[in-house]
């Protein structure tokens, strides 16, 4: 049974800057993961990350903007927070060796990015994910003396004390079958959101809620779970994310007319308004006839009014993606894209130190929900909110476990676990198949809990969620080995989703308004007299989402209309 002080479930840019802090305060840390570290999903981070560092700018400005792009939801004490830190966290980065760009006087360059103020967006072409995930992870060796990596360990279950206090895992080793019981005197979770319940998605197939449904399911609430953000440009073929930085670099979105339609919406920002507003404008013209494409489904996005050799140096990945995923050679011409679901602004409720109610239970990353992002997240916040709040929950977590004894397990969860597990593997082969379960979800979610709602669609869809779940008990698996079986996890993983799926349709029936993400078209206003606040979703004791509030932390700015 493997002990430490922290163990760090997730090993994208949450885990891994989590691991380095507990590591550097002196803890013991585990960091566990059901993929290879650098196959993570922040490898697909592409853009850039956010951070007021030019002395023209200031993190005041970063702030307000993020309060603004969160239309209002965000909780201003922890976005004060990330955007005061976001300078030093950079450098830090930059000091271990991320290659970010630098500009024709050697000096740090940023890009434009939406609903920011300020080119305040600094990057590795658009690779930017990848390039830091990478060298946190040469990090992680340089602490193997404290920081044990268990690579492809699939958790199933958090464990608790008789006290309440949350104190390990139980985790299947995916190469072997083996199960064991993980203790720690503090876990923090940085799994990532739950993009797969939905189809399509820019995010990878092992983004499937792990995190937020584990921590739902030990009595942790959720917060802010209807917000559910589309990406302006994905493929329209399969939903593959064109990065923003396109739009940042000067690409423009034209419909069926030859419009550069963003004019009308935002007339300020045009394509670089926030992305609810783009989505939302995209959406308006497909839904109105003026789209392109097979079916009028898509837009055209214009990267061809970027300089080619400007395209070849910092966009050079989407030129790959174009090129093999919709045929299109970027470079000389239009691709097609639509709105697709792309970001859990909502997740596991905790403060600015990752805490979540659980004690011993900790949170960061998409995983997550502070609030930092609100109804609505600013490019390239994400990669910022990883590194800041996965660096303070390690903090808080290696002093938490500096003051406590290791906890006493016993192997009880690892005994239902197992037993899950089997039963799992020897249902007889009569009901439905996991994927096919899993795409009638993410089919529903895209059609109803999408850019824009209404009473009728939500309704359909939480019916659609609850008959899935009796699916999902009956659902069988056609691998019944020990190694690799990745179809026993795919059972797990569903059940997963099921439950962010539903929280999110419950909350998104529940907030009866239009805020961010959220646009009700049946109330298509902000009412910040009766919802400037949060909803939170906790597992009810019939096994039902149990609704109550929270408020918004507002310290220096109210709310206002929001025009771009
Ligand atoms: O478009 C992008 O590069 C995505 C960035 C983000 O979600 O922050």
């Amino acid at each position: 049974m493997p002990s430490h002080d922290v163990l760090i479930i997730g090993a994208g840019l949450a885990g891994q800057r989590a691991a380095l802090a507990a590591a550097r305060a002196g803890a013991t840390v585990a960091i566990t993961s059901k993929v290879h570290p650098v196959r993570s999903h922040s490898v697909a981070a592409a853009g850039g990350i956010n951070a007021a560092l030019n002395p023209e700018d200031s993190w005041e400005s970063h702030a307000y903007d993020t309060v603004k792009g969160s239309d209002y939801l965000g909780d201003q004490d922890a976005i004060e927070i990330m955007c005061k830190e976001a300078p030093d966290e950079l450098l830090e980065l930059e000091h271990i060796g991320v290659t970010f760009h630098r500009n024709d006087r050697g000096e740090l360059g940023t890009r434009a990015f939406g609903g920011a103020s300020a080119a305040r967006t600094y990057y590795v072409a658009d690779i930017t994910g990848q390039a830091i995930l990478h060298v946190l992870y040469e990090q992680l060796m340089k602490y193997a003396d404290r920081i044990d990596r268990y690579e492809e360990w699939f958790t199933t279950s958090l464990l608790s004390d008789d006290e309440g206090n949350c104190c390990g895992c139980v985790a299947r080793d995916v190469r072997s079958g083996t199960m064991e019981n993980f203790t720690a005197k503090a876990v923090i979770l940085a799994t990532g959101g739950a993009g797969q319940a939905y189809k399509p998605t820019t995010n990878g197939l092992i983004v499937t809620g792990d995190g937020i449904a584990l921590a739902y399911r030990a009595g942790a609430p959720l917060m802010d779970m209807e917000m559910v953000q589309y990406h302006p440009t994905t493929l329209v073929e399969n939903g593959f994310l064109i990065t923003e930085g396109a739009r940042g670099e000067g690409a423009q979105l034209f419909n069926s007319e030859g419009e550069r339609f963003m004019e009308r919406y935002a007339p300020n920002k045009v394509e670089l308004a926030s992305r609810d507003v783009v989505s939302r404008a995209e959406q308006t013209e497909i839904d109105e006839g003026r789209g392109v494409g097979a079916n009028g489904a898509g837009l055209h996005l214009d990267v061809t009014k970027v300089p080619r050799k400007r395209i070849l140096e910092a966009l050079r990945e989407i030129v790959n993606i174009g090129r093999d995923f919709a045929g299109t050679d970027i470079t000389r011409e239009p691709i097609v894209i639509r709105p697709g679901q792309h970001y859990y602004m909502g997740g596991v409720k905790t403060d600015v130190w990752g805490q979540t109610p659980v004690p011993g239970l900790y949170a960061a990353g998409e995983v997550a929900c502070l609030s930092v992002h609100g109804g609505n997240r600013l490019g390239a916040n994400s990669l910022l909110d990883t590194l800041i709040f996965g660096r303070r929950s390690g903090e808080h977590a290696a002093q938490r476990a500096s003051e406590m004894a290791l906890p006493q397990v016993s192997d009880t969860q690892l005994d239902d676990d197992m037993a899950m597990i089997d039963r799992l593997i020897s249902r007889e082969r009569t009901g439905r198949r996991i994927a096919e379960i899993k795409d009638e979800l993410g089919t529903s979610m895209n059609k109803h809990c999408a850019v824009f709602r209404d009473a009728e669609g939500l309704d359909t869809c939480l019916q659609t969620i609850r008959r899935l779940k009796q699916d999902a008990e009956r659902a069988y698996v056609d691998d019944r080995g020990t190694v690799f079986n990745q179809d026993v996890l795919g059972a797990i993983e569903l059940g997963f989703m099921l439950d962010c799926a539903e929280t999110t349709v419950v909350a998104a029936i529940h907030r009866t308004e239009s805020r961010g993400a959220q646009f009700r078209t049946d109330f298509p206003e902000r009412n910040d007299d009766e919802w400037l606040k949060h909803i939170d979703v906790s597992l009810g004791g019939d096994g039902e989402p149990d609704l109550s509030y929270s408020e918004v932390t507002i310290t220096q700015w109210q709310p206002e209309a929001r025009t771009y």
